[in-house]
């Protein structure tokens, strides 16, 4: 029996966008009544962000709101055309004062340096135009300040959300704030909500993994750190919910390519982190740059405006990808013009386009019009938005940057939170008797591109795009895996063989002389298209590397340093122990280290199904049907799997009880859950509640994570873990995004605890 269960979501969002229309409305017609009579205050005076953003806009031009509806890369307007800042007048005066520009984004230098560049950014925008209206400038600080030559470099997303940790994520988030916004930059392009289930996409660091609820809860718990953040008063800083919708499965796994997402899967994996980014009050999103099911995200009003704006209630500003209306002609043929690429975009929702280096979009704009193809009236509900936000970022009140609190910027405390954010991360995959390693070990041999680099560690999106390969840019007090190692264990001879992938015979005689071999492989830091590949596996080189240490018989750790699961299968068997480590950041190298030796009990959990084969990467919530051929073959599901992840400590998961094994759709029942550390060692455990719907119209996954909560669990000692099971996580989107509960059985599963319940209508 089947029922549908209004989607009282929707509704509320609906009813929502109806009241904001009927406010927008009321302010209008308020507006044009004082707007006659002499008493208006100013719009400097007035309080509310709606009511001063109408005001503004009834004093603009038309080539003014054009203006504010475009953003401008710092490149197009420095002395040297790069992200580097040192600003050229004459550039940025075209930019300002000529096309009226209200945004810019993008660039890289020292804390002073962004300081003085936004100052006299600013000042110029305040003296020199018309209307004095403050820029609104935005940045990809994606794990920490990461444009500012002082910012303290925090793991990427995905191995963050190895934490499992959202509190983690929130003080990470904060740091960040803290680190941006008094440099005078109050846009953060930040959170992806793309869920990681293709791990070819070459995004797929940028995620918090493969399961919708982690990626929801992550990107809400930073989003409400960013926006809400009181350490940056009097500032703001406005997240981006990115990327609108679909772009990280794409069928050839490249970036920005096509997706074909049947609506029920894009309902059920995609969309759930974005509304919850919703709930949470996110100010902006950021449109992905591919296509979905034959339409480019950027003219879809299929996407942009039925799903984001009406069923979704989205009612911030929507940013394009950069120079994404162009790429409507140029990458998907999808317009034979830009102008027709820019019409089909305005038409679709878009409010803001990051232009980056052209101001064609301006001259289009204004075209289109002229002709009366696009009216002043959809104009305005954009400028709209953005002048809005920038009253409630308090831009107006707030313009420019400040210096006294420049020491808070990469500060001794937050270097701290951001080793302790990749010692919480860091997941061991496998041990077979040899971590934690003794302090005695007399020989330990290390190896790899990455043991020896701080990039490696930083990643991509670090000062510069691809990452900092010069490593003297990095910190001075940041350790590589070997300088850390060094430092863990002091009584033996940590001894480092430089390029081992080509010195493979000095590899093979130092192997011989070791008593351990750390083995570090992975991946070069890359970014979007540049990470592009057609084979998963782990590079030949680095192949060869481990097959030759191996030969000596001894003992492997391998440190797995990449942006995404490099298949290792048919070497896993040559290392006794594996770490996964991913682009941990500022405190990896020390938090490796300290791992290796035992003096940090790792906790981290994979966020993500580590693969077994290039052609088989199939996230855990996979189909029935998947699972069932697999009983009459050998065939892996995966090298490792999501959740999987091994502590010093020993856990038990024990007495798995629920309130009632029969619910009605109004019911809440209770389910609890004993986790005993049977260790002599403190641990953390993360614990994942998943719940399998036993038959459903609609071929469910074999399970799914409905909650997760990690906690420190003492030696000996035990702790009960509670969950609350309702309508909510027992019912699944059609293909319309309406939600059905269907009667019948469901499994809890927790730890290897599992019990029955049955759901009545
Ligand atoms: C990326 C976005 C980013 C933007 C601005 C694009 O290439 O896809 O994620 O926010 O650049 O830097």
């Amino acid at each position: 029996m089947r029922q549908i269960v209004p989607n009282i979501l929707k509704m509320k969002n609906k009813i929502l966008l109806i009241t904001n229309v009927i406010i927008v409305w009321g302010f209008l017609t308020s507006f044009e009544t004082k707007f006659g009579q002499t008493t208006t205050p100013s719009y400097q005076n007035e309080n509310s962000p709606s009511k001063r953003a109408l005001q503004l806009l009834r004093k603009m031009s038309l080539e003014q709101k054009i203006g504010q509806m475009t953003q401008i890369c710092f490149s197009t307007i420095t002395l040297d055309g790069t992200k580097t800042l040192h600003i050229s007048p004459d550039k940025f005066r075209e930019a300002i004062v000529k096309w009226q520009v209200g945004s810019f984004l993008s660039g890289t230098g020292s804390a002073e340096q962004w300081i003085d560049f936004l100052t006299e950014v600013q000042r110029i925008a305040l003296e020199e135009t018309e209307l004095k209206i403050p820029l609104l400038i935005g940045i990809d600080h994606v794990h920490g300040a990461n444009y500012v030559d002082e910012g303290t470099i925090l793991p990427h997303n995905l191995t963050l959300s190895c934490s499992f940790d959202t509190a983690l994520a929130a003080r990470l988030a904060e740091i960040t704030a803290i680190e941006t916004a008094d440099l005078g930059l109050q846009w953060n392009f930040t959170p992806v909500l793309d869920v990681g289930k293709n791990p070819y996409w070459p995004r797929f660091y940028e995620t918090f993994g493969e399961d919708p609820l982690v990626c929801a809860e992550m990107g809400a718990s930073i989003i409400r750190a960013y926006q809400n953040s009181s350490s940056i008063e009097p500032y703001r800083l406005a997240a981006c919910a990115k990327h609108f919708i679909g772009y990280s499965d794409p069928r050839n796994g490249f970036d920005r390519s096509s997706s074909e997402i049947p609506e029920q899967i894009l309902y059920e994996i995609f969309v759930p982190p974005f509304q919850k980014a919703f709930q949470s009050g996110v100010k902006t999103v950021m449109i992905n740059s591919g296509d979905l099911n034959g339409e480019p995200l950027h003219s879809s009003k299929r996407y942009l405006y039925d799903l984001l704006r009406n069923q979704l209630g989205f009612d911030g500003v929507v940013v394009t990808d950069i120079k994404d209306i162009q790429k409507i002609v140029e990458m998907h043929a999808g317009a034979a013009t830009f102008k027709e690429a820019v019409l089909m975009s305005i038409q679709a929702g878009v409010d803001m386009y990051m232009a980056c280096n052209s101001y064609d979009f301006i001259s289009t704009m204004l075209e289109l019009v002229k002709e009366g193809k696009i009216s002043e009236d959809r104009i305005n509900r954009s400028v709209y938005r953005i002048l809005k936000l920038k009253y409630e970022l308090g831009l107006f009140e707030n313009p420019y940057p400040r210096k006294d609190r420049l020491m808070r910027i990469g500060s001794v405390a937050h270097k701290q939170i951001a080793t302790d954010a990749a010692r919480e991360s860091i997941v061991l995959l496998k041990n077979e008797n040899l971590l934690p390693l003794s302090t005695k070990t007399k020989n330990i041999l290390v190896a790899g591109k990455a043991a020896n680099s701080k990039h490696y560690l930083a990643g991509a999106w670090t000062y510069e795009w691809m990452g900092q390969p010069d490593e003297s840019k990095h910190p001075k007090e940041m350790e590589t895996i070997l300088e850390a190692l060094q430092k863990e264990f002091p009584n033996s001879k940590v001894e480092y063989v430089p390029n081992a992938e080509i010195n493979l015979k000095l590899l093979e005689q130092k192997s011989r002389a070791s008593d351990v071999i750390i083995l570090t492989v992975g991946e070069k830091p890359y970014s979007e298209f540049k990470g592009n590949i057609n084979n998963l596996l782990l590079d030949s080189q680095e192949q060869t590397m481990i097959e030759t240490a191996a030969k000596a018989g001894k003992p492997i750790v391998l440190v797995l340093v990449e942006g995404r699961p490099r298949i290792i299968s048919h070497l896993s068997s040559k290392a006794k122990a594996i770490l996964f480590a991913g682009h941990p950041g500022f405190g990896g190298g020390r938090a490796i280290a300290e791992i290796i030796r035992g003096s940090v009990n790792p906790s981290g959990k994979l966020s993500f199904s580590y693969p077994c084969d290039v052609h088989s990467y199939e996230p855990y919530y996979r189909k029935f049907s998947s699972n069932y051929w697999r009983q009459y073959t050998k065939l892996c599901s995966e090298e490792f799997p999501f959740g999987h992840g091994l502590s010093y400590a020993t856990f038990q998961y024990e007495n798995l009880t629920i309130s009632d094994t029969v619910m009605f759709s109004s019911d809440t029942l209770i389910a609890s859950v004993t986790v005993r550390n049977l260790s002599d060692r403190d641990g953390k455990e993360t614990v994942l509640w998943y719940i399998q719907d036993e038959v459903g119209s609609i071929v469910r996954p074999i399970k799914m994570l409905k909650g997760f909560e990690k906690r420190l669990i003492r030696a000996s000692s035990a702790q009960v873990f509670h969950f609350q099971i309702t309508a909510k996580e027992l019912s699944f989107p059609d293909e319309k995004g309406r939600h059905l509960l269907e009667e019948g059985y469901f499994t809890l599963m927790v730890g290897n605890q599992k019990i029955r319940f049955k759901l009545l209508q």
